[in-house]
């Protein structure tokens, strides 16, 4: 069969793919250690459980307005409003199912064939895959060490700037990277993205799963609002990643185009689940923040272990629940070039399983430092603990 052309420009998640190497590995009957994949082993709130399940009693399923039920439109906008300091109302939250759905509704209703995309790389492979699935011209940019953690590479930023770049990708705070930026990167951000008239995919998927200070918002500094669509998600924080439940929060305008994608997409969201997302943001929080105290001590726990091994080093950062490691020595010292080659080594030796660089984005010409990703998200302190002490003994055994 001949598939349409397109398709041959379709990336995908390939951390989906360590994870099927890793279950079968596993199916063998050998110790996996899980620190491949982004997802949450934690269970869903039991408020949030309870109020989907009354909604399913209630009737709850039928279908739904297109962009959501206009409870949770409300609510969510007010939640934005309270931790970003902005004004949005219902009207600029379109409800999707989850957040990853966003990024290629923003792509369709604001980038047109041949436009050039600032996108993070390394980064989320799905804006690679959307935006050259979609007949956009991909321009990376980077990130570079810095004293405390990663920062954006904001001269080469602006220096891959032409006339045909429209638009920005920015996902503060990154993955795989956990990178941060200040306040100070923020405003100099968008004063690019005004001066250059570029529209902004804020992707904050994590924005809420942070363990000391206060997150900031790229959209919610002078004259972005209007040019930005925020990519939120009920998946990370509340421990919901299999509901599918996120939104984009834009201006009205393009909130009503990506309304109109959800009518030929998806109709509308799950409607019972979206109870138990008000719930989730109206109800007792007691629960999210136990799970960030769990979140917290895992991080800890890894980034300790992980320092004190030969070649290993990685920051401590107070976002997401990634740890990128640079192991440019640990590579040099086993005599390993592929990434792959490292990674399955580990794998076969330890059981430890995570994914490298590669796979979120090819790698920028001249990069020199070498770099594995530790998800703990879905994976114990007692198994962090047992799993990165074996490969500390693999290692410098
Ligand atoms: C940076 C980033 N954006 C978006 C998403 C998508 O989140 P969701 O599971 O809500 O679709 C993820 C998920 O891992 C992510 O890491």
């Amino acid at each position: 069969m001949k598939k349409a052309d397109r398709i041959s420009r379709l990336g995908t998640e390939t951390a989906f793919l360590v994870s099927q190497e890793a279950g079968l590995w596993a199916e063998k009957g050998n110790k996996v250690y899980p620190f491949h994949l982004g997802d949450i082993d934690l269970s869903t709130p039991q408020n949030i459980i309870d109020a989907t399940e009354k909604a399913i009693k209630e009737g709850k399923t039928g279908y739904c307005p297109n962009a959501g039920i206009p409870q949770l439109r409300k609510a969510l906008a007010e939640d934005i409003n309270k931790s970003h300091g902005m004004d949005y109302s219902a009207k600029n939250v379109v409800i999707q199912p989850g957040g990853k759905p966003v990024i290629q509704k923003f792509i369709l209703a604001l980038m047109n064939p041949g436009d050039e995309v600032l996108y993070p790389n390394p980064g989320y492979p799905i804006y690679e895959s959307q935006i050259e699935f979609n007949g956009g011209v991909c321009v990376p940019y980077s990130y570079k060490e810095g004293e405390n953690g990663f920062l954006l590479d904001l001269e080469g930023l602006e220096n891959s700037i032409t006339d045909k770049t429209r638009i920005l990708i920015f996902n503060d705070f990154q993955n795989p990277m956990a990178a941060e930026a200040s306040q100070e990167e923020l405003e100099k951000i968008a004063e690019i993205a005004k001066k250059h008239d570029l529209y902004v995919l804020c992707d904050e998927a994590y924005f809420e799963v942070r363990y000391s200070g206060r997150s900031k918002s790229l959209a919610a500094i002078d004259g972005m609002k209007e040019r930005s669509v925020i990519l939120y998600t009920f998946a990370k924080k509340f421990a919901m990643t299999g509901w599918r439940l996120g939104a984009a929060i834009a201006p009205e305008e393009i909130a009503a185009v990506i309304a109109k994608l959800n009518t030929n997409d998806e109709s509308c969201s799950n409607h019972f689940t979206q109870y138990g997302a008000l719930e989730a943001l109206t109800g007792d929080q007691s629960a999210p923040k136990k799970i960030l105290g769990i979140l917290k001590e895992r991080r800890d726990t890894a980034v300790e272990i992980l320092n004190s091994i030969e070649g290993i080093k990685c920051f401590k950062p107070e976002t997401t629940f990634y740890l990128f490691a640079n192991v440019g020595k640990l590579m040099a010292n086993m005599g390993i070039t592929e990434y792959d080659e490292l990674r399955k080594k580990i794998l076969h030796e330890t059981g430890v399983s995570f994914c490298t660089r590669l796979h979120f984005g090819k790698a920028l010409p001249g990069e020199k430092e070498k770099y594995i990703r530790f998800a703990y998200s879905g994976i114990s302190v007692e198994e962090i603990k047992e799993g990165l002490t074996v490969l500390k003994n693999f290692i410098e055994g």
